[in-house]
């Protein structure tokens, strides 16, 4: 079984599904640390709850995104750490993290991708008035959301779509669509 490393910045209901597969077999994986940036997010509890090893940083501790990347690269060495999977983390990964684990991070977004990358892309999605959206699980490089897709899914935005029920659907289908992606993933390679 591979071990992998979750990355999270907020309320971590991806991190809970993917432990959620695996607690009940259908994700063959170590879940053996998450990362996070936020001091004081609720996917830390989460963490706690399921007795995951975390560790917990703050940018603004260091001097700059290299100092937390070889921070972050020495306690994914000390677990022995194969993929890193990112789920809600708000932050771009450089070449300290990239170098290592070229083809080895992968990533969830909450839109078809290319369409709506960066921040709030619910929002987006609303605001251009589009008439669908989804979920995209893809490989990390250096850009926002733009390396190599390997899944999505479509949903239809209603015309009476609110942010709240977008997101629900949205949430809906990431919760059930990473721990299937990671599944095949982590088990061809
Ligand atoms: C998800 O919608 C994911 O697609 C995006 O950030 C959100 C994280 O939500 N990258 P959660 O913290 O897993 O609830």
């Amino acid at each position: 079984m591979k071990n992998i490393a979750v990355f999270a910045s907020g309320s971590g209901s991806n991190f809970q599904a993917i432990l959620d597969a695996v607690n009940e077999g259908s994700l063959q994986a170590n879940v053996k640390l998450l990362v996070c940036d936020r001091p004081g997010a609720y996917v830390i509890e989460r963490a706690e709850q399921n007795s995951i090893p975390y560790f917990v940083f703050s940018a603004k501790d260091f001097p700059n995104k290299e100092a937390f990347e070889l921070r972050i690269l020495q306690e994914l060495k000390n677990e022995d750490i194969e993929y890193l999977v990112l789920a809600g983390y708000m932050r771009l990964v450089s070449l300290t993290l990239l170098a290592e684990y070229t083809g080895h991070i992968v990533n969830i977004h909450p839109s078809l991708l290319p369409s709506f990358p960066g921040k709030d892309a619910i929002g987006q999605a609303l605001e251009a008035q589009a008439n669908k959206s989804g979920v995209t699980i893809h490989f990390v490089d250096e850009g926002m959301d733009t390396g190599p897709i390997i899944a999505q899914q479509t949903i239809e935005i209603d015309y009476n779509e609110t942010r709240k029920s977008l997101q629900d659907k949205i949430q809906n289908i990431e919760h059930q669509l990473y721990p299937v992606i990671l599944q095949k993933l982590l088990t061809c390679q």
